[in-house]
């Protein structure tokens, strides 16, 4: 120990943060630092196939995640994937925006995502949604592959009924459908709702934000399942076929998710007689029992807009500025952010630079270029010298 007074410093503002929860975000977030699992570290003597779990990302799970991941041996590997899935999509999604998503240490009982998941806007209910579908994703998929030990391919889809295609009927031949092996989107689903919304009581309105916005996401990739077969017989004649149900694409999902990003709607505490559970009793349980938090639907804050769907996305406050730094939330401004001089949208100079204006620099970026395949098997490439003009916020 070099520094015992750092050492001590260090302590003591581990407990300060770890102790000072901000109610207002609602309990459920902590796992997403589980994204960073596995990522080269110093201390991890990382082993063919075993998922090397930093202790402290360990640690930042609830007592009921750690139990789920007991109960279902591989699924955190998943969880980790479906994480960093999300990651990587929403700062794909967002790279050209003020605010791009950037993820920071997250230990320390700080959020991965920065404070910002701390105020109920749209970009804390994208990060919600997305996260909660990378998860379903992740381990819907991790299922059909048989890297759960708790679950399988889901063969709930076989079909063994004789079916006729056209076709077939016209060459007057019966077609076999078989059920092939399909991503368990059952399993990943209730997974989901059961790691990703620990802690969402859906008491507060800012509980209920967030599992909607978590409901949302795994919407996204439910609904978007598609049917893929496979043709079997004598030269292409699909006297026999299998078929499954695949996922979407992870990037799919992020672009629809993006779109309702882009259209969320506002919401409010939802009126008490629009409560889909009966309350006929006057005595409000305290609790509400898990399978009814989500019974409710939230109102539009703007009484001539429609009510949300269950695919949108929802909000409570409107979005602070990006423009300029702000530790207090966690902004680091865009100041030294790249635009595009000719663009008119929010990647353009004018949106993102807030009218500060920009500089224009030459720089020269050194490539492998003009690769030619030599047989067998080498690609030969040149290094070449190109000029390229960036644009900086000032
Ligand atoms: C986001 O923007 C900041 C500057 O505001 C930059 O430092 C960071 O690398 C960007 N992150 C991503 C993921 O693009
Ligand atoms: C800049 O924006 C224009 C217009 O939207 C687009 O055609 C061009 O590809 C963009 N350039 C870069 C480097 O993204
Ligand atoms: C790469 O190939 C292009 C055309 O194929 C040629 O004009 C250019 O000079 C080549 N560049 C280098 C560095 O060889």
């Amino acid at each position: 120990m070099k520094c015992p007074w750092l050492f001590v410093f260090t302590v003591l503002c581990m407990r300060c943060e770890a102790g000072g929860n901000k109610p207002r975000r609602g309990r459920g977030s902590m796992w997403w630092g589980i994204a960073k699992a596995g990522e080269p570290n110093n201390l991890s003597p990382i082993s063919p196939g075993v998922l090397y779990m930093d202790p402290a990302v360990h640690a930042t799970l609830r007592r009921k995640q750690r139990r789920l991941a007991r109960e279902n041996p591989g699924v955190l590997a998943a969880v980790a994937k479906g994480a960093s899935m999300a990651v990587t999509e929403c700062q794909h999604q967002f790279k050209y925006r003020r605010w791009n998503c950037s993820t920071r240490n997250f230990l320390r009982g700080k959020n991965l995502f920065g404070k910002i998941v701390d105020r109920g806007c749209r970009e804390t209910a994208f990060i919600y949604a997305i996260t909660s579908a990378g998860v379903t994703h992740a381990v819907a998929r991790a299922c059909a592959e048989g890297s759960i030990e708790s679950c399988t391919c889901d063969y709930s889809h076989v079909d063994r009924a004789p079916h006729r295609s056209r076709a077939a009927a016209a060459a007057n031949v019966r077609v076999w459908k078989w059920g092939g092996c399909s991503d368990n989107i059952g399993f990943g689903f209730r997974f989901s709702r059961e790691f990703v919304d620990t802690g969402e009581r859906g008491k507060t309105l800012r509980e209920k934000m967030n599992l909607h916005n978590n409901e949302a996401g795994r919407a996204h990739v439910q609904t978007e399942m598609r049917q893929e077969c496979k043709c079997h017989g004598m030269s292409g004649s699909c006297t026999v076929k299998t078929c499954w149900m695949r996922l979407p694409s992870f990037r799919s999902v992020g672009d629809a998710l993006k779109d309702r990003f882009d259209g969320a709607s506002r919401v409010m505490m939802p009126n008490t007689d629009l409560e889909v559970p009966a309350q006929s009793n006057d005595a409000v349980p305290h609790r509400v029992p898990r399978k009814d938090r989500y019974k409710f639907k939230l109102r539009p804050h703007n009484p001539d807009h429609k009510y949300p769907g269950n695919k949108d996305l929802v909000y409570l406050e409107s979005s602070p500025g990006f423009c300029e730094k702000n530790p207090r939330l966690g902004i680091p401004g865009t100041h030294g952010r790249a635009c595009n001089d000719t663009s008119i949208g929010v990647d353009g100079c004018d949106l993102m630079c807030c009218g500060r204006g920009y500089k224009t620099e030459t720089i020269f970026v050194v490539e492998r270029c003009n690769c030619t395949f030599h047989w067998c098997c080498e690609v030969k490439c040149k290094t070449c010298r190109t000029e390229k003009v960036v644009h900086t916020c000032l």
